[in-house]
């Protein structure tokens, strides 16, 4: 039996977007320690409030306007703590994940059906503090968890049991996996078709995802180019293995790929937009493939969307034979399990970085704390982050159980 099937084997598995697998690849690296339950009301859920001192109440961030700009759409609340359904666990975050589309989702770009007040955060990773009956088959207290999901921006969030991830520990480099690093595995394997030899271009490559598509490339045998806008990520690119780190604030991206590769990049992953998708276009090989992953320089605009001079676009496919493909992590579920399976074994064997930026030289310094959301948010927007931002929401939890 291979590696993969016994870490499958062994999956409590939670049947959900993520699939039952990817659930039980992160659930079978290392054994979680786990405590039984009690049953505190006789009613239908569960809480640890001994083990886990859960307090009455809790801040949230919450969008109470649309807007790009994170710090007016999105305020801090004091509520009560939830309670968790039938179905669910209530999951004390202890790390939650930056996404440069926080703020695509404040400015209800993500679903025009959604009004304010709604719970702002994609993805967090903690402890379960509550559960309900149907979910205390998979669960039990003390339990760590990852999940992908609305209103993680929280102190507590109530998710899906069958939306959560098991996890060994309540490590944020799991959380560079779940969004980040399935985008890139999944749009390179599917959209990317790289072959061995070929060069490969990946823009905001030392952020987030673009750490992923240099590693993902360079596994397939590709020369990689990544693009950068402070020198400090040079060398964390090429410890990442990229050939050729180009520092697009100093150096001119499109006279460099001109020069240093007259036959034209193969396959472009694309998460800029504005002109540097226009550079891309235009220094395509015969044949190359170009997957727009996002349009970051647009996001902080009323629109969203950066300008991008279009019209001789299908001349220039048509030329070179060349593709554009969009790609959006939702509509690749079906991939999901095996593109986790496959990065948690990379990460467990010491083949993947999954480097975590958590604002150490960030101005203000650590991100801890929710309200510290909003700097990170700034501190990706103004370029600095060195792999994917994480804030530390709440310290490891002193259990003082009995249970
Ligand atoms: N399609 C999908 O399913 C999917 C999923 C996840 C992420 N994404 C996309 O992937 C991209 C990166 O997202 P992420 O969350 O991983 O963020 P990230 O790469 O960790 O951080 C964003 C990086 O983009 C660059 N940047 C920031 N503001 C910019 C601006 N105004 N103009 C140009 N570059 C800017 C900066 O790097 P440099 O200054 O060093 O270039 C920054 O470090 C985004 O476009 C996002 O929408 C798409």
């Amino acid at each position: 039996m291979s590696s993969l099937q016994l870490l499958l084997r062994n999956s409590r598995g939670a049947g959900s977007w993520f699939g039952r697998s990817g659930a039980g690849a992160l659930s079978g690296v290392l054994s979680v320690a786990r405590r039984s339950i009690i049953d505190l009301s006789y009613s239908t859920h569960f809480m640890d409030f001994n083990g886990s001192s859960i307090p009455s109440s809790m801040k949230k961030l919450v969008v109470t306007k649309l807007s790009p700009d994170f710090r007016s759409a999105v305020s801090v609340q004091t509520v009560a703590i939830p309670t968790p359904a039938d179905s669910e666990l209530l999951v004390r975050n202890r790390f939650v994940g930056i996404n440069a589309s926080d703020i695509n989702y404040s400015a209800g770009r993500y679903d025009p059906s959604l009004k304010p007040p709604f719970d702002a955060g994609f993805e967090g990773i903690g402890e379960v503090v509550g559960l309900g009956l149907s979910a205390s088959s998979r669960y039990t207290i003390g339990d760590t968890v990852a999940y992908f999901g609305s209103g993680a921006f929280a102190e507590y969030t109530v998710v899906p049991a069958k939306v959560s991830v098991p996890v060994p520990a309540v490590k944020p480099e799991f959380l560079t996996l779940l969004v980040s690093g399935a985008t890139a595995y999944i749009a390179l394997k599917r959209l990317g078709d790289l072959a061995e030899g070929e060069t490969v271009l990946v823009t905001a490559a030392a952020g987030g995802t673009g750490q992923f598509a240099v590693q993902f490339a360079k596994q397939a045998g590709c020369h990689v180019i990544g693009t950068y806008s402070s020198n400090e990520k040079a060398g964390f690119l090429k410890s990442l293995g990229c050939n050729r780190p180009v520092n697009y604030t100093t150096e001119d991206l499109a006279k460099t790929l001109r020069k240093e590769y007259p036959k034209g990049i193969n396959v472009v992953y694309e998460s800029v937009g504005g002109s540097v998708l226009e550079t891309a276009v235009n220094s395509l090989a015969n044949k190359g493939r170009l997957i727009v992953i996002g349009f970051i320089s647009g996001y902080q605009t009323p629109s969203g969307i950066p300008p991008f001079k279009g019209g001789t676009l299908p001349v220039k496919l048509l030329q070179k034979s060349a593709s554009m493909r969009g790609f959006f992590l939702p509509h690749f579920l079906s991939d999901y399990t095996e593109a986790l399976s496959s990065m948690i074994q990379m990460f467990a064997k010491g083949k993947l970085v999954c480097e975590v930026d958590y604002g150490e030289l960030a101005p203000g310094g650590k991100f801890v704390g929710l309200e510290s959301i909003y700097r990170a948010m700034d501190y990706m927007y103004a370029g600095k982050n060195l792999g994917k931002v994480v804030v530390e929401v709440a310290p490891p939890s002193v259990s003082n159980s009995k249970l």
